[in-house]
């Protein structure tokens, strides 16, 4: 008898993900900060995370090249191992004196401290209330933590409240508070202060992933939220305007110890390697003394958005160098980014499953690299779209 293909469920979903929404890989050669080498073309890039052109910068890539003559291309193990390097905690003392707070503690990745650092601060008995719109990293925690999971409207802190006040009805071991500052697709902020008081208010665990706003605002350059202790769980990572790899949480002495002793996705990994530890900490030098490379980026969204409304478009809530262009209809959308494309300019299209039906859009991500005459040259690129 013939064996079952055993991999028909593959073949199965593949199949039935329609030939629009099938996902796949295109590879690209950096050449500058904003510029990359796709298919023989030279694009102008708006759709990287290198918001400050750290990942291009000289003196990142020096500190990495010697971390990696002095200490190999490997940390060679797990950090409670033999994975520690004196690096890694030189750098984790330096970006909790760069926040302000008692502690800090490296991460592979965002992906990895969200998944992984959620489960261990609720569980069964717990209440999470979570935004809408929080990332998947966080979703993937929150759901592996089995805790009693409610996501409250977008931004929508009234709606919090009440699902707060209808809370302490029951009887929940913990609430905890989940969101993120700057909105990785609809470049939206969140209203910092009233999280915070209503955390204080409702006794709630506060935990902010700060992954876009790091280098980008706030004091030190250090994001919205790791100058606000009272902020209990501050993410970070350095795969965005840090121009490297790998995340941080900033915290309380008490919680790195905790997640020393007991979270999975920082005890049984090899710890970061020397070179990506001497980028970020190039970088963390640098970051500081970025103020005019941030005050560039904010007056160039500022510019961008303005433009974009006078020629009709729809940025939403944006409020930071992230710009959507809200088209809604996917089609439409993927007619867009190619003629943006066959016009010398990268910017990818937003579909769902990874934002909700009927808001597909273009995410434009500037970089306090681009100059006003490439912001320009997209501005008249996208009004002579005609759809
Ligand atoms: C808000 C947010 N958190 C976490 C992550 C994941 O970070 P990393 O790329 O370091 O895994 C991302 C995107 O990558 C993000 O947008």
């Amino acid at each position: 008898m013939m064996a079952a293909d055993k991999f028909a469920f593959m073949h199965q979903a593949l199949e039935q993900r329609s030939p629009t929404h099938h996902r796949s890989l295109h590879p690209l050669v950096p050449q500058d900060a904003v510029h990359i080498l796709q298919d023989g073309r030279s694009l102008l890039n708006f759709s990287n995370n290198d918001y400050l052109g750290l990942s291009k910068r000289p003196a990142l890539i020096q500190t990495a090249q010697k971390y990696i003559s002095q200490y190999g291309t490997g940390a060679t193990s797990s950090r409670l191992v033999t994975g520690t390097y004196d690096i890694h905690e030189k750098v984790e003392q330096q970006l909790a004196a760069a926040c302000g707070r008692e502690a800090s503690l490296l991460f592979n990745s965002g992906f990895q401290a969200n998944s992984t650092i959620l489960p261990l601060l609720v569980d069964r008995q717990s209440l999470v209330l979570c935004d809408r719109l929080v990332h998947n990293s966080i979703l993937q925690g929150v759901l592996s933590s089995k805790a009693k999971f409610i996501r409250y409207h977008h931004n929508n802190l009234s709606h919090l409240e009440s699902l707060l006040q209808q809370s302490h009805q029951k009887n929940y071991d913990r609430i905890l508070i989940a969101s993120e500052t700057i909105f990785s697709m609809d470049g939206d902020i969140s209203d910092v202060d009233q999280l915070i008081h209503l955390a204080q208010k409702y006794d709630a665990i506060l935990y902010l992933d700060d992954a876009h706003a790091v280098g980008v605002m706030g004091t030190n350059g250090m994001g919205l939220a790791s100058h606000r202790p009272e902020i209990d769980i501050v993410i970070g990572t350095f795969g965005k305007a840090f121009g490297s790899a790998g995340a941080y949480v900033v915290c309380s002495n008490l919680i790195r110890d905790y997640l020393i002793n007991f979270c999975p996705g920082f005890i049984y990994t090899t710890g970061l390697p020397p070179g990506t530890v001497g980028a970020i900490a190039a970088a963390l030098t640098l970051i500081p003394t970025l103020n005019l490379e941030r005050q560039h980026l904010a007056q160039t969204a500022a510019f961008l958005r303005s433009q974009l409304h006078q020629i009709g478009y729809d940025t939403g809530n944006s409020r930071s160098h992230i710009i959507p262009l809200m088209i809604g209809d996917e089609a439409k959308t993927l007619r867009l980014a190619q003629w943006l494309k066959e016009h010398g300019i990268l910017a990818i299209a937003i579909r769902p499953p990874t934002v909700a039906p009927g808001t597909a859009r273009i995410r434009l991500a500037l970089s306090s690299a681009h100059t006003t005459s490439q912001i320009n040259d997209l501005i008249s690129c996208l009004k002579s779209f005609e759809g």
